[in-house]
């Protein structure tokens, strides 16, 4: 991953100001990472299994693969992986998301965010498999919405997500009965597309929805018309900044923790609660902080800085916009040349664009880099070894859902996809 600015501009960069008020140097936003990305081994994580443990969660662990497979060289195997691409034609449908690595995302017959991938898996009817380059929670969405017939598999099992696994089934049962004991009625539960497939059913069943980063604020208003709470999961940040576009006072939303006794919530709050926020969060979106933008707005006067929703509020706020990752390609895609862009977002994706959009300047709001350690894990190694099985007709790594989950939650997807 190598910043792309073209050498000349970076130079005038780092002389125009080389320290920035903070004591930082400004090299550091353009600092060429040490790490070369296929040649690390994603599976030797970074002491995510003790935190999910914690919260109850019990990720999907991968079998062990050859190691010759992330010893060869780099070149051979993105050259069999082709081959086998070829070989697999239109059996096989490969969708990424905007977060996996270069060596990877060159692979996918579509990339694109959460929301659109789910539309993708729902209109490809015509291939017998799709391989699905991103996140665990993805895979089950594509399982559930793809036809009885097709096969999802995902290349690497542990490439979950640590936010999705911040909730579980039990502990949101928990709270919705908690809720119910209390007299608190009229709750529209609402499940952000980083959930397990059970929260998605959960909402199927009890007249709630899904959504996704790029449409939550519309899913808002669905929920509105019909009830007068909203219970959000998994992710706190993502349901306050779409709460305060909605103009929701703050003090109408409180944060449901599942470690404490009734949430950690009074009852007299709760009632008076429109939003009721699940204490979860992504690792990688809650790195980004306002003194990063204070740093990026006094190194680059006419930086914006864009981020996605799932930031913290006074980052959100701190922001000259927001969205999905979907909606940051676009505004940055259609800024004008020249123009300077911070963006708090995943490094795989911030790099690419780097690289495609030479003529402005751009980079991850975060100087030291910032990965989606689990989205890495799809490394060119797995996408190997399991494109080797499935042309021998051996159907590794199937994400399947099972009958009642996949009908209730399809209920829940269903309608997130008609919402206007
Ligand atoms: P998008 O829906 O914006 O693609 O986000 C998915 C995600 O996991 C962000 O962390
Ligand atoms: Fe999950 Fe965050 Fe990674 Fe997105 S970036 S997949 S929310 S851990």
């Amino acid at each position: 991953m190598v910043s792309t600015l073209d050498r000349a501009s970076k130079e005038s960069v780092l002389t125009s100001a080389s320290t920035l008020p903070f004591g930082q140097s400004l090299s550091s936003w353009f600092i060429e990472p040490q790490l070369n990305p296929a040649s690390c081994v994603p599976e030797e994580t970074v002491g995510a299994y003790p935190t999910l443990t914690k919260y109850g969660a019990h990720p999907l662990r991968q079998s062990k693969i050859d190691r010759a497979y992330f010893k060869m060289d780099a070149e051979e195997r993105i050259n069999r992986i082709w081959e086998l691409r070829r070989a697999l034609d239109d059996r096989l449908v490969i969708l990424g998301h905007h977060y996996q690595r270069d060596e990877v995302i060159q692979f996918a017959d579509f990339r694109g965010d959460s929301y659109k991938l789910s539309q993708q898996a729902a209109t490809r009817r015509d291939a017998e498999m799709i391989l699905f380059c991103g996140v665990h929670f993805m895979a089950e969405t594509a399982d559930i919405l793809s036809g009885a017939e097709q096969k999802v598999i995902l290349p690497n099992l542990e490439a979950g997500c640590s936010m999705a696994d911040m909730a579980n089934i039990r502990d949101v049962e928990l709270c919705w009965s908690t809720l119910g004991s209390l007299g608190i009625s009229r709750v529209i539960p609402v499940t952000y597309m980083n959930s397990a497939a059970s929260l998605k059913a959960f909402c199927g069943r009890h007249d709630g929805i899904v959504c996704t980063s790029s449409n939550a604020p519309r899913v808002f208003d669905w929920s509105f018309a019909r009830g007068e709470r909203i219970l959000f999961f998994p992710d706190e940040h993502l349901g306050r900044n779409t709460g305060n576009l909605k103009g929701i006072p703050s003090d109408q939303m409180v944060v449901w923790d599942p470690f404490q006794p009734m949430g950690g919530i009074t009852e007299d709050a709760l009632r008076n609660a429109r939003v009721i926020l699940w204490k979860g969060y992504c690792s990688v979106h809650a790195r980004f902080s306002v003194e990063q933008i204070e740093q990026a707005r006094a190194a680059f006067p006419d930086v914006q800085v864009i981020v996605h929703p799932e930031c913290r509020e006074e980052v959100v706020n701190a922001s000259d916009a927001f969205g999905s990752t979907e909606h940051i390609i676009d505004v940055v895609s259609s800024a004008p040349a020249g123009s300077t862009w911070a963006i708090g977002t995943e490094i795989n994706l911030v790099n690419r664009l780097q690289k495609e959009m030479p003529e402005k300047t751009i980079f991850c709001l975060d100087p030291v880099i910032c990965p989606c350690s689990t989205m890495y894990r799809i490394h060119p190694a797995y996408l190997l070894w399991t494109m080797e099985r499935l042309v021998e007709g051996d159907m590794v790594n199937q994400i399947m859902v099972d009958g009642d989950t996949r009908r209730e939650a399809l209920i829940a997807l269903d309608r997130m996809l008609a919402v206007p």
